[in-house]
Order: C-alpha cells, then structure tokens, then sequence
C-alpha cells in the first residue's frame, strides 16, 4: 500500500481497474462478482450506458459553475425528488455527510427561526452511521470513530433503539430540536426497523414539536424495492431526509430533502456548497433517477431480494457453524457470521465474490438493483462454496 496516502482505510489487496455491470475487473485480470456495488452506490452496475452517456454529453458541455447561478439539472432533480417524497425543497451537497450535515443544521435553523434556540439536541440511535464529518459522528455516537479527536460535541443524545422508554422521555424535552435514525441501518449491520416503531417514532415527534430526520443515504434510491425505506409504511414520513450514494449511481452527490416548513428557514447565505449540485452531478442523478423510479427496476429489487434471502435463509439453516440468521430490507442484506466477518470477506473473495462487512458481525450483500436472477443464483453459489470453505478451515483451526 502506498505510504502516500493517508492509512485510514482497511483495503482488500485488490488493484481494481474496470467494471462492467456486477463485474468487477482487477489489474492483474481476475473478475469478481460485486455484491459492494461501492457500498450501495453504484446502484445501476459499473459503467451503466444510460448514466456513462449522460456524463460524457455533460462534459462536453459545462462542469461546474459554483451555485452563484441558476444550474438547470438541479431544479430538474429537486422537482423529481419532491414529486416522488413528502419534501417540498432540496439542497444538493456532495456526500452523504454532507446531506447529513445540511439536515442536522436545517433541524437546530428552524426551531431558531420559529422562535425556540433552545432546542439544539439530537437524539440518535446505537448502531447507526451517519458520516465522518463532526457532525456526523456525533449524531452517530459510535466510541471507535469519536475517539481521538476533543470532547464531544454539545447537543447529542444517544439512546438505543429498543428503549422507547428513554425515546419518549428524550423527546418530550425543551431542548430537543430533531431525532435522526436509518429506516435500515446499513453499516450497523443491516437492521431493518418495522414500520410500527418508525410510525410510533413520527407520532411522538409530532405530539412534542419535534423534527424527525431519516437519513436514507444506504436505504434510499430503490435500494429496498420502494424509492425510500420509510415509504414501505403509512405514517412513517420524516420531515428532513439525507440522501446520497446510489443518488449518483456513482457519481458524488449528496441531497438534504425537507418540508417547506423546515427549508423556510434555509434562507440565503444560511448554508451553501462549492460543488454541490454542479452540472456533471445533476445530468448524472437525473439519469441515474429516472431509471431507478421506474416500477421494473424496483420490481426487480424485490423479486431478486426474494430470491438471495430465501437461497441465504437455506444455507443458514445448512451451515449453523459457519452463519447465525439473515436480515435486512430488499438487496440490502445481512448475515451474522460465527468466524469473523473479514475472514468470511476474504475466502468470499478466493471464490470471486465481493461482500461488504457490517457491524455485529455482519457481512452485507448490496448488489446493484439491476442484479438478474442468474446473477443472485451465482452470488448464492458463491457464498455456499464460502461457507463450504470456512467450515473446513475454521473445524481446522478448533
Ligand atoms: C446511512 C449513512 N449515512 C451517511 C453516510 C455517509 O456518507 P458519505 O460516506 O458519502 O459521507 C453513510 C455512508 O456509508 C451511510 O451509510
């Protein structure tokens, strides 16, 4: 690994070079089958025609020119995104933790506006990941990622999921300003939450003036078989949402959607972005939209999630000794392992199959949305030789 680069990642000794839909094609000319898909993002595949067309016709054209003017892409994303959710505003950043970000300040802004500076805290959740800014980290609360860098910030509560007790207290507070939770949570090892807890959780805000925040940067954009996770259930609808990743399918971009109510108070020079939002973005997300919004894709999500979590549901039932259950939401799956997760990742890959890892144990399928069904039987086939595998070495070393 080269000493020029910062070493703050665990990278797989893979020199990636190409992809080609769920392939992907190292330097040294071996092909993996991709269930990462860039951790949730390339969500159309590697090298999409429909997406690779629009950012070569955009570049041609204009990259970037700073939000000092009007950019017309954006005004055409926003529309689609408030014509397909609750939000009636977007504002367009780069990252997921930037839309993350651009939510928490939006939050704290309007109850400053309307009247109650007071309410600075944000309630959120064990097990969650919202980014790596400051903001960020302190909304997710996890110790590995606050540690080292000061005293954490002001206005953060952390509460467990399960505990609606501490919920409930936490929310009927004066200084309570929004509560922010993943609808799945992705990297906290795909925990889906039911649609009684999300809709207990919006009737609670509601009854105390409370914002709610999902932040859908893993669970959005079709990954779950519904454009949003939260739109699988009635009454579960947030005020502020961060949304990010498979936006893009690829390309960087991050949006913070709102309410009018809450954009209200974004007025000018309250936030704002260089690159956010720029021309090469939008034309790529407008694609990238315009083919996940549609019913075949997201129809496809659902059918081949049915397919991987029954065939996975089979080989948990086969290899007790190697994995504990299978969980999650649409193609964004978890399977709680016994060997440790990136033993599991590693022998994965000796059989050319690519999975993320995840908390509790987790390693996580996220293919594209676009997987066929062959495609979910080969990963399947994969992971039973995985298993196989891990049995035998990990009996070995008993
Ligand atoms: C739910 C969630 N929120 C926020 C983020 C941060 O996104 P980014 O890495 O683009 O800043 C992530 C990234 O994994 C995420 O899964």
């Amino acid at each position: 690994m080269s000493e020029a680069l910062m070493g703050v990642y665990n990278r797989a000794p893979l020199e990636v070079e190409r992809g080609n839909g769920m392939w992907l094609h190292t330097r040294d000319g071996r092909a993996f089958l991709d269930c990462v898909a860039g951790i949730a993002t390339n969500c159309l595949g590697h090298a999409h025609p429909r997406l690779v067309a629009a950012l070569e016709e955009q570049a041609r054209k204009l990259w970037h020119v700073s939000n000092i003017f009007r950019i017309p892409g954006q005004e055409e994303l926003a529309a689609r995104l408030v014509g397909a959710t609750f939000a009636d505003a977007v504002f367009f950043g780069n990252s997921g933790s930037e839309a993350v970000e651009c939510a928490l300040k939006a939050a704290r802004r309007y109850h400053a506006v309307n009247g109650a500076p007071e309410r600075i805290d944000i309630v959120g959740f064990a097990g969650s990941f919202h980014g790596r800014t400051y903001a960020a980290v302190n909304a997710s609360g996890n110790p590995a990622y606050l540690d080292g860098f000061g005293p954490r910030l002001p206005g953060y509560v952390q509460l467990t999921i399960d505990d609606r007790a501490a919920i409930d207290e936490a929310v009927r507070r004066p200084t309570t300003a929004a509560v922010i939770v993943e609808p799945v949570q992705g990297e906290g090892g795909a925990r889906a939450l039911d649609g009684e807890w999300l809709s207990w959780l919006r009737r609670l805000c509601d009854a105390h003036g409370v914002l709610l925040i999902h932040d859908e940067v893993q669970s959005g954009m079709g990954r779950t078989g519904r454009l949003f996770a939260h739109q699988w259930f009635d009454g579960a609808e947030p005020d502020i949402m961060a949304v990010a990743k498979a936006l893009g399918g690829g390309f960087p971009i991050g949006a913070c959607l709102a309410t009018a109510a809450v954009a209200g108070a974004m007025t000018v020079g309250a936030h704002g972005s260089t690159f956010g939002g720029n021309p090469l973005a939008m034309a790529v997300g407008i694609a990238a939209f315009d083919e996940i919004a549609r019913e075949e894709t997201l129809a496809n999500v659902r059918a081949a999630s049915d397919r991987l979590t029954t065939g996975l549901r089979d080989l948990v039932a086969r290899f007790p000794d190697v994995a504990i259950d299978v969980r999650g939401k649409g193609l964004l799956i978890g399977i709680r392992m016994v060997p440790n997760n990136r033993e599991i990742m590693a022998l994965a890959r000796d059989h050319a199959l690519l999975v993320a890892g995840g908390g509790e144990n987790c390693i996580r399928l996220l293919p594209p949305l676009t997987i066929t069904l062959d495609e979910a039987d080969e990963v399947l086939r994969r992971i039973e030789a995985t298993f196989a595998a891990a049995r035998v070495r990990f009996a070995a070393a008993a």
